[in-house]
């Protein structure tokens, strides 16, 4: 059995993951692959609750410490459970985050060290690493101002616009890290425009293996 594809979308928050996301299922069913969608942090009974605890905004005094051992729990449990089994046993996998938001958030942002981070994150991920990352970027305010519009926000998406910004740049380092993975497309493109540069990355590592 061959090994199966691993793709994650990552971005700021409100920079529309979920509607490329249901776009590139749509090709990869078409494409003839069994395609399994999973999200960060969650995508298990015991990730979601996790997730429960991570975003809630009453627990204000949360360390950033515990934060990022709490998303790479979430994050063990969902490869142990999830990613692995699939990836096994040659299916597609479309992550909503992954590993890059624990070193951008908490490696940057929060400020704990990308190398800390990553050292960490292996032992959860083993080789579980993405064949191809997709970046949305957008300027925090207006990731933001998207997301307030259509909900109560977080305690992550309560943080401070600063905050925000520091994603946004750490993002654009993390792809400068690593350019072969990590493809950055302008967020503020038309929907089919950015599904359009996304098909054509995907086929290429899908022409890349027969
Ligand atoms: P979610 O509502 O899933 O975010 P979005 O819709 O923006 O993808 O909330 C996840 C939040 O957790 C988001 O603010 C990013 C943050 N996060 C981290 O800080 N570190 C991580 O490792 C992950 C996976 C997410």
């Amino acid at each position: 059995m061959s090994r199966g594809i691993f793709i994650t979308m990552e971005g700021p928050d409100g920079s529309g993951k979920s509607t490329q996301i249901a776009l590139l299922k749509e090709y990869l069913e078409k494409e003839g692959y069994d395609v399994i969608i999973t999200r960060e942090p969650g995508g298990t009974k015991i990730s979601e609750n996790i997730r429960e605890v991570i975003l809630n905004p009453d627990y204000k005094e949360m360390s950033s410490v515990t934060e990022m051992m709490l998303y790479t729990s979430a994050r063990a449990q969902l490869i142990a459970e999830v990613i692995g089994p699939a990836i096994d046993s040659g299916k597609a996998v479309i992550s909503d985050r992954f590993v890059d938001s624990s070193l951008v958030y908490q490696g940057m942002a929060r400020g704990l060290g990308v190398e800390k981070v990553l050292e960490i994150n292996k032992l959860a991920i083993g080789d579980y690493m993405p064949d191809v990352t997709f970046m949305l970027d957008l300027p925090a305010e207006t990731g933001i101002a998207r997301k307030k519009d259509q909900k109560e926000l977080d305690r992550m998406e309560q943080e401070s616009l600063d905050f925000h910004r520091s994603v946004a740049e750490g993002y654009r380092q993390m792809a400068a890290r690593f350019p072969e993975r990590i493809k950055t497309i302008d967020a503020t493109l038309p929907i089919e425009e950015i599904c359009g540069i996304i098909k054509v990355r995907v086929k290429s590592l899908l022409d890349a293996r027969v």
